[in-house]
């Protein structure tokens, strides 16, 4: 299971984090490592209203995001090995071409060398060509766009809006445009080059985890009733999915990734049950959720609540962290298609819960692996599992308000709910309803109300951007 390149995903590719838009008055970005986000309580709108904050975040993210797309698989300066720019591509990213042996005589071009020269494993060590294709950056920019423009969208009630108007344009440069679409398939995903390469990887299935978040932001689209969602783009958007859907199911790199014990196999469940939702086969997502908690979950969290498959990493905090957010985003998206179901108390073989998990890395000092830089990525999880099991001793809400005192500022306190905490109110909207339009409002408000961000934590949350990765 523990291949190199498994771990190579690990910082694999990342898109320089912004530092000028950590602005003091909005929260650096944080791309969640995965999260579902219920359509229908976004839909209804009865949002907190110590929530203004998370929303304003949202917002500025929203329009951040949306500048550097639309994104496509096609304007990557070099195609894959089909030649078929329309095939998605990424490199794994410590591996290194070794020439010494091919017997050259004058020096290999670069292209020469991809395919010529064997290449080995450096672990740990980026490769500083990997970003010279960045279809991962793309989609990981895009899957966070449609979240952000899709909640953005929301606060305001209307059935059109820039921010829906973002969604459609960047859903048909990537998925649908006859010019830019993907293919649906990953064949070429985490390759390994050289002679014997050329092909790609299972773990390379992880690059699409995000369609978690794409899923979520159509759905709420469609609750909505969004008149940019049109009948046409929903319906060529599910066709392409059930074409990816059964490529996922039957081709050897997504059977064998779903397969996979750790975190690769629970964010590879994520990604099928959200699709099938899309596609609005419920029963479909609710058997693919339930085949995850009766199956690899069943060995992911042991008696003391460590997860065995990550604590044995280099980055065992960063892992642990990577697959609570994995599970957290089955669970949710089990309890979305199948009301009735109670995953947040479906036990592992050894009698341990997704919150037996949180309480054990919480117990993990990150500094002894290493991994001070990783410590943000844990406030995610911690407000996720407060606001399902409760936090009666308010143990969470102290950890959280210990190493992230803004945590109210940050998006997910929009839907981690009930979680206490929050003193800024927003003015602009109407919290109950979430009705009226921070939007414009609130964009240009943003330096009145807001606190500074101690750069220390700035710093650990755009690091936890790329650890999430
Ligand atoms: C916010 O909601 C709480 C209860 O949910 C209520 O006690 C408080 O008065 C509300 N504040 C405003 C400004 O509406
Ligand atoms: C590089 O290739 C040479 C020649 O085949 C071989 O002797 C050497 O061990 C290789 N180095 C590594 C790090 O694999
Ligand atoms: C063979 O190609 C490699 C990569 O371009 C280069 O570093 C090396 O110097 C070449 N060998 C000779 C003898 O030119
Ligand atoms: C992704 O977005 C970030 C801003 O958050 C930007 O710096 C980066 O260039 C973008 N990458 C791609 C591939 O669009
Ligand atoms: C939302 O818009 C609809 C249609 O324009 C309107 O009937 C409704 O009163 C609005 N709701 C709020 C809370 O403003
Ligand atoms: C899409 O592009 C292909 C090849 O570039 C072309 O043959 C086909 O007619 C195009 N389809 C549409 C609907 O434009
Ligand atoms: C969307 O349309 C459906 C069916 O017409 C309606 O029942 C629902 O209330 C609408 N939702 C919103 C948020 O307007
Ligand atoms: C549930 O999944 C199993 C395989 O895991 C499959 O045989 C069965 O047809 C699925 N049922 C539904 C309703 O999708
Ligand atoms: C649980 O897993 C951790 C990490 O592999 C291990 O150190 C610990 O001993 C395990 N606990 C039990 C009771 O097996
Ligand atoms: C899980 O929770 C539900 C209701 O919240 C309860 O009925 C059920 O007994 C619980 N199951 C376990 C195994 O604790
Ligand atoms: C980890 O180390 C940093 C800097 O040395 C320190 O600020 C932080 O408190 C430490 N974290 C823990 C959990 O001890």
């Amino acid at each position: 299971m523990l291949t190199p390149t498994l771990f190579s995903l690990f910082f694999a590719v990342f898109i320089q984090p912004s530092i000028e838009f950590a602005r003091a008055d909005v929260l650096p970005f944080t791309s969640y490592a995965n999260d579902f986000v219920d359509p229908t309580y976004i839909a209804a709108g009865n949002f907190v209203n110590t929530s203004g904050e998370a929303q304003k975040n949202i917002i500025a993210w929203a329009e951040h995001l949306s500048a550097s797309g639309p994104w496509s698989v096609t304007t990557k300066p070099i195609a894959a090995p089909s030649k078929d720019k329309h095939d998605y591509m990424s490199w794994a990213p410590y591996w290194w071409p070794n020439c010494t042996g091919v017997g050259n005589t004058t020096e290999l071009t670069p292209q020469q060398i991809w395919v010529t020269c064997p290449y080995v494993n450096r672990d740990g060590q980026f490769n500083p060509d990997r970003l010279t294709i960045n279809d991962i950056g793309g989609f990981f920019n895009l899957s966070d766009a449609v979240l952000y423009n899709a909640l953005a969208f929301s606060f305001e009630n209307k059935t059109s809006s820039i921010y829906s108007q973002n969604i459609v344009k960047f859903i048909d440069a990537w998925f649908l445009n006859n010019n830019t679409y993907m293919n649906p398939n990953l064949n070429y995903a985490q390759m390994e080059r050289g002679p014997n390469g050329q092909v790609g990887t299972h773990t390379g299935v992880l690059d699409l985890k995000g369609m978690v978040k794409i899923v979520s932001g159509i759905l709420i689209l469609r609750k909505r009733n969004c008149t940019d969602w049109t009948t046409e783009i929903d319906t060529q958007l599910n066709a392409w999915t059930t074409k990816y859907i059964t490529w996922l199911e039957t081709n050897k790199l997504g059977t064998d990734e779903c397969a996979s014990l750790n975190n690769h196999g629970s964010f590879c469940f994520n990604q099928l049950a959200a699709l099938k939702l899309l596609v609005n086969d419920v029963p479909g997502s609710v058997n693919t959720s339930n085949t995850f908690f009766h199956g690899i979950y069943q060995g992911q969290i042991n008696s003391t609540g460590d997860q065995p498959f990550e604590a044995s990493r280099t980055h065992p905090y960063h892992y642990r962290n990577y697959n609570l957010g994995a599970m957290i985003t089955n669970a949710r998206l089990l309890k979305y298609a199948d009301p009735t179901s109670n995953p947040w108390n479906i036990t592992t073989k050894d009698g341990t819960t997704i919150q037996d998990a949180l309480n054990m890395v919480m117990t993990v000092d990150p500094n002894k692996s290493g991994e001070g830089d990783a410590v943000a990525e844990i406030y995610p999880n911690i407000a996720a599992v407060a606001s399902e099991y409760g936090d009666p001793t308010g143990k969470y809400v102290a950890f959280l308000n210990k190493g992230f005192p803004e945590y109210p500022s940050d998006a997910d306190f929009l839907w981690d709910q009930p979680l206490a905490g929050g003193s800024v109110e927003s003015s602009a909207s109407d919290p109950k309803t979430g009705t009226g339009s921070p939007g414009k409002s609130a964009a240009t408000t943003l330096q009145k109300d807001s606190r500074t961000l101690l750069p220390a934590i700035g710093a650990a949350l755009l690091m936890g951007v790329v650890a999430g990765w």
